[in-house]
């Protein structure tokens, strides 16, 4: 089947398989490796990824629902320079390993943009679809908050 889709302001058309999952297309065909895959069920939220604006977690969606729709990645969040959410989650300790940070950067970059000034509660409900198992959750809250306040 045939998917054109435009990730990261770019354009790309491939051939792929009824049943390829967004996050292998993402990954495998376009070489985005910054999207993770956690446990490849909906549970994780590392492979978190916006289409048309919306979080969605791409080990749910399968390449063709994606077929004219636009994609943003982690790959795509810093030009030039860090955001101030990806700077907050430096100055906030918010990563340790760093395997559910793509993820993490994906659903509240879109809190950010619906909400750009979330309480500590807006940010925990943002994110509870976003698994980490090494900082216990309290650094990238503040983390996120601290982002929205300008602060970071
Ligand atoms: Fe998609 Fe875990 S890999 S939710
Ligand atoms: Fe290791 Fe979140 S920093 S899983």
């Amino acid at each position: 089947m045939f998917v054109d889709v435009v990730v990261n302001g770019e354009r790309y058309e491939r051939e792929v398989s009824a049943r390829r999952l967004l996050v292998h297309f993402l990954r495998d065909d376009l070489d985005l490796t910054g999207t993770h895959v956690g446990c490849d069920t909906g549970s994780c939220g590392a492979c978190t990824v916006h289409l048309d604006g919306v979080a969605v977690k791409s080990c749910s969606v399968l390449a063709v629902q994606a077929h004219g729709a636009e994609i943003a990645t982690v790959e795509g969040l810093a030009q030039d320079e860090q955001t101030p959410l990806q700077r907050a989650f430096t100055e906030h300790h918010a990563l340790q390993c760093g395997y559910c940070t793509p993820g993490m950067l994906m659903s509240a970059t879109a809190l950010l943009a619906q909400n750009p000034t979330p309480t500590e509660e807006d940010v925990k409900i943002a994110l509870q679809g976003n698994i980490c198992r090494c900082t216990g959750y309290w650094n990238i809250v503040e983390a996120v908050v601290a982002a929205g306040k300008g602060s970071a």
